[in-house]
């Protein structure tokens, strides 16, 4: 949520840094805006949402200077207009900030003196630290005296109008990278918007702050203490996913998924032993219970992995959303096994659940698709999912490939704990190993679902049901559906219905049943049945045994290739992507930057 870069160095700025929130564009998309320094006067300019229009007022308006601060907000305080984008100015302070100033009423009660030109909680930083240059202070104790006195998450980049070679940043709660250039330093919200101006990054620590010159750069700790942190060197180089000839990021990243899956395939099972292969430190017979949490698309990845851990390791596993369960007083063993899922890693919840684990002695680990991420560097165990960056805000490699490598630790523990048999494992091994040839298969009715989609566009709601390992995939579909077409939609496991919704089901209201041919089949069918004969329209996905025994109670039928039950979730997870896909096009909504959204949530 909001990027931020920032640069000092000894040439102009601004075109590099519209550049690296461009790469950043994916953390929130409302306003954005450049600050820099221009013969120790600070200017900037900024543009109510994409950064397109920033780069057109740009080329009419230009500024630029040797140092200088980049942002692109999702707005949490303060409507997202001209006014509220940053970088905030306040008498000689620029700041751009991301995360959430908790105690910010307080500040600019304190502060009542002082002009307050916008709505938002960032204000109080430039606010504090010019206040604190008046008051005689140098801007590095301005700057960590100010710090004092925040409370919250954040990620700041402040420059000072007569201190042109400087920018001071902070971070607590966001994550800030800083970069080691030749001649330039460099800050940034991750390693992808610096990545085409450094491989070297210094990721800081909780509660670091420094300070940046074209040729130095000092790291503090909370307790103002000189510290030195690690340079990571980023292999790989600065390439920026390309859409290629795809209309959508989200429709390229779907037509990955037999690759992607693949990938991860390849870190976690061994096709020649038909086995798990885990790394050692994770051995499934340490542990009497599973903790998996996570937000969004990937908390249903974690409900999906209950169904496989129980059923194949007799293992207890708990999901639960990282919002709610940070907030709770979870009851905790050091017998557990912690797992935080999440295609990003800076997820403000599951990180928060993750340092909560942690900090109860409990193991953890982090199933990442971003292996320089917070949660990654935190965890006691990264597990890396190798999906490849994911644009499109709303997730579907990360997913599949989040069920894939939870599908392999499931067969990993089964095999540990010796639940399962000899054949079993193999026969499991062997499903996951056809998984990216039936994802392959199943993208293969695009065309269909796109015909499909058209009236199903139509529909002011709609329900998606499934019965066991389905019914986070109903809810992953319905999650798909409203976050890029806008229609409501909600997931129930089928058996629920009628315990309330079915009040909900009316002539011609669209239901999408998943029902492979699996031992559910007949009781999901009997479920169908109930709505349809309520009037609703019915939309089977199923495959092909299901196709054969019911045809004749759908109103549409997408047909999936035949593939054993344990993996069925993941093949199911390709039409509900697809349905949701051809729906938001055909309602010419914007697939990758829907509205309201932003790619990484590193607020609460
Ligand atoms: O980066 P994370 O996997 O932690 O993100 C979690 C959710 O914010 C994310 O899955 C969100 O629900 C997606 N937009 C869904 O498509």
């Amino acid at each position: 949520m909001c990027g931020i870069i920032g640069i000092v160095g000894s040439r102009d700025v601004t075109e590099r840094l519209v550049d690296g929130l461009k790469r950043l564009e994916y953390r929130g998309y409302d306003s954005s805006g450049v600050a820099v320094l221009d013969k120790g006067k600070l200017i900037r300019q900024r543009a109510e949402g994409k950064i397109k229009g920033l780069e057109a007022k740009l080329k009419t308006d230009h500024v630029d200077g040797q140092t200088g601060i980049a942002h692109t907000r999702w707005a949490t305080h303060g409507v997202p207009n001209e006014t509220n984008a940053h970088p905030h100015f306040s008498g000689r302070v620029g700041v751009v900030h991301n995360g959430i100033i908790e105690n910010f009423l307080d500040i600019r009660t304190e502060l009542k003196h002082r002009d307050f030109r916008t709505e938002t909680d960032t204000e109080v930083v430039s606010h504090l630290v010019d206040e604190a240059l008046g008051k005689g202070l140098d801007p590095k104790d301005a700057f960590s005296e100010s710090l004092k006195k925040l409370k919250g998450a954040y990620a700041f980049g402040v420059i000072i109008d007569d201190h042109p070679d400087h920018i001071y940043c902070a971070r607590s709660g966001s994550p800030l990278a800083l970069g080691v250039g030749d001649g330039e330093m460099y800050l940034g919200s991750d390693a992808m918007a610096l990545a085409q101006l450094t491989s070297k990054l210094i990721y800081l620590e909780e509660g670091d702050w420094a300070i940046l010159t074209p040729n130095s750069y000092e790291i503090y700790d909370l307790d103002d203490n000189k510290v030195e942190r690690e340079i990571t060197v980023l292999t790989g180089g600065p390439a920026m996913a390309e859409k290629g000839n795809y209309r959508h990021f989200m429709l390229k990243e779907m037509y990955e998924q037999p690759e992607t899956i693949g990938r991860t395939l390849s870190n976690y099972i061994d096709e020649y032993r038909l086995a798990a292969n885990v790394p050692a430190e994770l051995n499934f017979e340490e542990f009497d219970r599973i903790i998996i949490i996570a937000c969004g698309t990937a908390c249903y990845a974690g409900m999906v992995a209950k169904y496989w851990f129980e059923q194949a390791a007799g293992l207890a596993v708990d999901v639960d959303i990282a919002s709610e369960f940070r907030y709770r007083k979870p009851v905790l063993s050091p017998k557990s096994l912690f797992i935080a899922v999440s295609q990003s890693g800076e997820t403000a919840d599951t990180l928060a659940a993750l340092r909560y684990c942690k900090e109860a002695g409990v193991k953890t680990a982090a199933l990442v698709n971003v292996m320089t991420s917070t949660m990654a560097r935190e965890a006691d165990i990264a597990l890396p999912i190798n999906a490849g960056p994911e644009i499109g805000v709303a997730s579907t490699k990360a997913f599949t490939s989040q069920l894939t490598a939870l599908a392999a630790l499931a067969l990993a523990a089964g095999t540990s704990r010796g639940v399962i048999s000899n054949e079993a494992q193999k026969r499991m091994a062997n499903a996951l190993i056809k998984t990216p040839r039936h994802v392959k298969q199943a993208l293969r009715l695009d065309k269909q679902i796109e015909a499909m989609a058209f009236d199903f566009s139509k529909s002011k709601s709609a329900f998606y049901l499934g019965r066991g390992s389905q019914v986070p995939i109903a809810f992953e579909g319905a999650l798909k559906l409203k976050e890029i077409s806008y229609i409501h939609a909600e997931g129930y496991a089928a058996g629920e219905l009628k315990h309330g919704p079915i009040a909900l089901i009316e002539d011609g209201t669209p239901v999408i049943v998943l029902a492979p041919f699996d031992r559910l089949f007949e009781k999901t069918i009997s479920n169908l049945q109930e709505v349809a004969s309520r009037g609703a329209h019915i939309i089977l996905i199923t495959d092909e045994e299901g196709a054969s025994h019911a045809a004749s109670m759908a109103d549409n039928m997408i047909v999936l290739p035949t593939c054993d039950h344990f993996v069925a979730p993941i093949i199911t997870t390709i039409a509900v992507q697809l349905l949701a896909y051809h729906t938001a096009v055909h309602l010419g909504t914007d697939v990758d930057q829907p509205r309201n959204l932003a790619k990484s949530v590193t607020v609460e």
